[in-house]
This record gives C-alpha cells, sequence and structure tokens, in this order.
C-alpha cells in the first residue's frame, strides 16, 4: 500500500488533515474494510476533535451516513462546524449542559443507526431505556468508564458491545503513552505552571493514571501515588513513586491528577486535608471525581478565571485555604490540550473501525449479547500493523511507511 493516507478532502479544516496524515493504521484498515459501511447508519458519541472528523470522514467515504454528537464539554467548535459543512449531522456544542447532553444522545438515536460507536455508555444507555432499537446490529464502547457501566447495568444489552478499552494494544499504547503525555500538555497549557520539582499526587494507577505519573516524573515533578488496589499500589512502588493513603498524601501535595473515573474520590474527609494552593486537574472520563456538593459547601467565595476549556476557579474555604479546580475537572488533555496523540488515537479508531466492521460480518455473528473485549484476532491483527509501521524507517519526507498486509 501507498506510504501514507490521503487526507480526507471532504473535511476542510487544517488540524483535520494534520491529522489524518499521521493515521495511516486507519487509512489502511478502512481501505481493506470500509466496504463493510456502505449505506449503513452510524450513531456516534465521541470527543469532537480532528481524529474523530479523520474517523467520521472516512466512514462517510466509505458510504455510511453518520450522526455524531460529542462528550459533554469536550467538542471542538472548529471541529464540528467543519464537519457540518462536509454535510456530517453534528448534534451539539461545547458550552451544553448534561441534560443538553442528555437530549443530544436522544437525537443521535433517533436516526435509527444500525450500528453505534459509544463513549461512556450514554448512547447505549439510551438505547436500553427505549426498550430497544429495531435494526440495530451492535455497539462499541470507547472508554474505562462506559464499559464499567454498561457490565454494572441489571437489564444487560441483547446486542453485542465491543469495549475497546479491553483491547491490551488501547491500554498500552493509548491509554499508558497517549493519555499521559496530552494530560500534562493540557495541564501546562491552562496553568503555565513549571512540573520539575512540584510535589504532584496521581489518584489511580490504571493505566492513564501510571502514563500520567510516569511523564510527570520523566519531567522532573515528586510524584506519589494513591491507589486502592495493592497491585496496582505495588506496581507504582516498583516504577520509583512515593505510594501512600491518600489522605496522608493530600497535606503535601501541589498538584492533583485524578484518574480513578470513580465518583467522590475527593470527598469531605479529602478535602479537609488538601493543601492551600493545591491545583486539580481531571483525567478520568466524568468530571465527578471531586465530590463538588462538599466542596461547594466548604467554599466561603469562587472565583472564575481563564478562557474556554482553561477555566481555573479559586475556591476559598472557610479556614482560608485555596483550592483550585481546572475546567471543573473535565479531561484536561480535551479542555487544554488537543486530546491524545495523533498516532495513540489511529490505534483506537483503528479497533473502533475493526470492531464496527467485525459486528457486521461473519465475526460478529459469532459474537454474543453484551460487554465483551475487542476479538483477540482483530487486536493480534492491529498491533502487528503497528509494530511494523514504528519499525520502518522513515521515508525520504521523514514521514513512516507500511507495507501492505
Ligand atoms: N483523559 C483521557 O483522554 C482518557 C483516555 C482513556 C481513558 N480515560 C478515563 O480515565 C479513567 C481511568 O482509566 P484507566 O484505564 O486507567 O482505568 P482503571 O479502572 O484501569 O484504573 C483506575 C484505578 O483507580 C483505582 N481507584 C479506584 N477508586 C479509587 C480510589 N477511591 N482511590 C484510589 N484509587 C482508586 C483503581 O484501583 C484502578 O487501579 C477512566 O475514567 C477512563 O475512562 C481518560
Amino acid at each position: 500500500m501507498s506510504s501514507l493516507p490521503a487526507a480526507p478532502r471532504s473535511v476542510d479544516h487544517d488540524d483535520t488533515r494534520w491529522a489524518a496524515r499521521h493515521m495511516p493504521l486507519l487509512a489502511h484498515t478502512m481501505r481493506t474494510h470500509g466496504a463493510a459501511f456502505a449505506g449503513r447508519r452510524i450513531g456516534i458519541c465521541l470527543h469532537i476533535e480532528p481524529k474523530t472528523a479523520v474517523l467520521v470522514s472516512h466512514l462517510v467515504q466509505a458510504g455510511a451516513q453518520v450522526t455524531l454528537t460529542g462528550s459533554p464539554g469536550t467538542t471542538q467548535e472548529e471541529t464540528a462546524d467543519a464537519l457540518r459543512a462536509a454535510g456530517v449531522d453534528v448534534v451539539g456544542h461545547r458550552s451544553d449542559d448534561l441534560e443538553q447532553h442528555r437530549r443530544n444522545i436522544a437525537t443521535v438515536l433517533d436516526s435509527r443507526p444500525d450500528l453505534i460507536l459509544d463513549n461512556g455508555g450514554d448512547l447505549i444507555e439510551g438505547v436500553l431505556a427505549r426498550g430497544g432499537m429495531p435494526g440495530l446490529i451492535g455497539a462499541t464502547e470507547e472508554t474505562t468508564t462506559g464499559g464499567l457501566r454498561i457490565r454494572s447495568w441489571e437489564t444487560q444489552p441483547d446486542f453485542p458491545v465491543i469495549v475497546i478499552n479491553d483491547s491490551r494494544l488501547k491500554l498500552l499504547v493509548e491509554n499508558e503513552y497517549g493519555v499521559g503525555q496530552s494530560v500534562v500538555q493540557g495541564f501546562m497549557n491552562a496553568t503555565n505552571l513549571m512540573i520539575p520539582g512540584s510535589r504532584a499526587t496521581v489518584v489511580g494507577y490504571g493505566p492513564c493514571g501510571q502514563g500520567v505519573a510516569d511523564t510527570l516524573a520523566h519531567l522532573g515533578a515528586r510524584v506519589a501515588v494513591a491507589d486502592t488496589d495493592p497491585y496496582r499500589a505495588l506496581e507504582a512502588l516498583m516504577a520509583g513513586h512515593q505510594v501512600g493513603d491518600l489522605r496522608d498524601l493530600l497535606p503535601r501535595t501541589q498538584l492533583l491528577f485524578l484518574a480513578t473515573g470513580r465518583p467522590g474520590v475527593i470527598g469531605a474527609a479529602e478535602l479537609d486535608v488538601l493543601a492551600d494552593g493545591t491545583v486539580i486537574a481531571g483525567v478520568g472520563h466524568m468530571p465527578w471525581e471531586v465530590d463538588s456538593e462538599a466542596l461547594a459547601a466548604r467554599a466561603v467565595s469562587v472565583e472564575r478565571s481563564g478562557s474556554s476549556g482553561q477555566e481555573r476557579e479559586v475556591y476559598r474555604l472557610a479556614d482560608d485555604r485555596e483550592i483550585i479546580v481546572l475546567a471543573g475537572t473535565k479531561m484536561i488533555n480535551l479542555t487544554a490540550a488537543k486530546g491524545n496523540p495523533i498516532q495513540a488515537m489511529d490505534l483506537g479508531l483503528t479497533l473502533q473501525a475493526r470492531s464496527l466492521a467485525a459486528l457486521t460480518d461473519r465475526v460478529g455473528n459469532a459474537l454474543t449479547a453484551g460487554a465483551q473485549p475487542v476479538p483477540a484476532t482483530i487486536d493480534r491483527q492491529v498491533a502487528s500493523g503497528l509494530v511494523e509501521l514504528l519499525s520502518v524507517e522513515p521515508d525520504r519526507a521523514g514521514r513512516p511507511g507500511m507495507s501492505a498486509r
């Protein structure tokens, strides 16, 4: 195959063209599996940013009809507008609150998709709330939080849901390396603070927290980790981080990164011991790791500043401590940076495209209903493609090549 994908011509947007130049795995997959999408209606909930625009553009070029909405607070308006101008049905805006987000989800479902690509479980929850959706073949779910949510429901989907995050490959390349780099980048963009020498605590040492902790440490921060899982805590210790109980670490923390994906991790007891001046950034999918009611109850004033995506809220507490919350703890790599690095998303979105295509073919026919990992054959094939891509010498233009497979 040729060394690089053609930039999707239909989306007139510099950042999307730039992303497309660095997404050869997805382009290759769409050449080999794109026929699966011809004539399909696809409902998507995913962060609206240039890498998503590349995927959507490929799907549309393959003959699919796409209805897209974003996740709360992360939509990049310029990208959404470029997709709309290219004829894609894009629903919603960055400023949408959770109520509007629910309406956006309903609009996507009203398009009666054959296939669903979900992020956080919102579309799939909507299907179940409607008592099912005739004609729906199956769905993919992008993230850890969505996978956990779906598996926790009493009523399970009666269609297959491939949880992309259950791919070994995605956890390694995207969650660990991709999230690590982009979260620290977003934090630096939002604060202009110095990382070397700072005291940073990362809560949750799953692949995402691990990437963040390791990136901070490489930059010279003094990193501490709190994880309730002793195996994960041990991993952090072996990687050279200080490990401890969260409440013991907080009084000495300057920069706090929340990567558990669970609600209320910073509750009343934790708020009471946070150090004065702590800056809090969200990594997990939902902006719920700080108990906002407990924080609001302790605040005597809130000062808001910063531009869109880089909002800072300075909470002054009754005991005179100040706690600074960035972008309401929404994912800082999406609000204050450009999301995960392009190559990491090339991999994740390739797993998405392969999994969506598999739902329509004989692999899909063999899938059972409910949440399940990416089929092992797909994971392995994509891993081999990535190894091949990263191993080759750059071509004369300084870009990676990739042979046909
Ligand atoms: N920002 C992004 O771009 C991005 C990308 C991928 C995933 N995510 C999200 O990041 C979050 C983490 O993803 P992951 O794959 O690392 O998840 P994971 O579930 O593998 O790891 C979370 C860790 O948090 C720990 N934990 C849970 N509750 C805790 C508590 N109260 N105190 C301390 N530790 C606690 C768990 O033991 C676990 O080790 C999820 O919400 C995921 O959806 C974000």
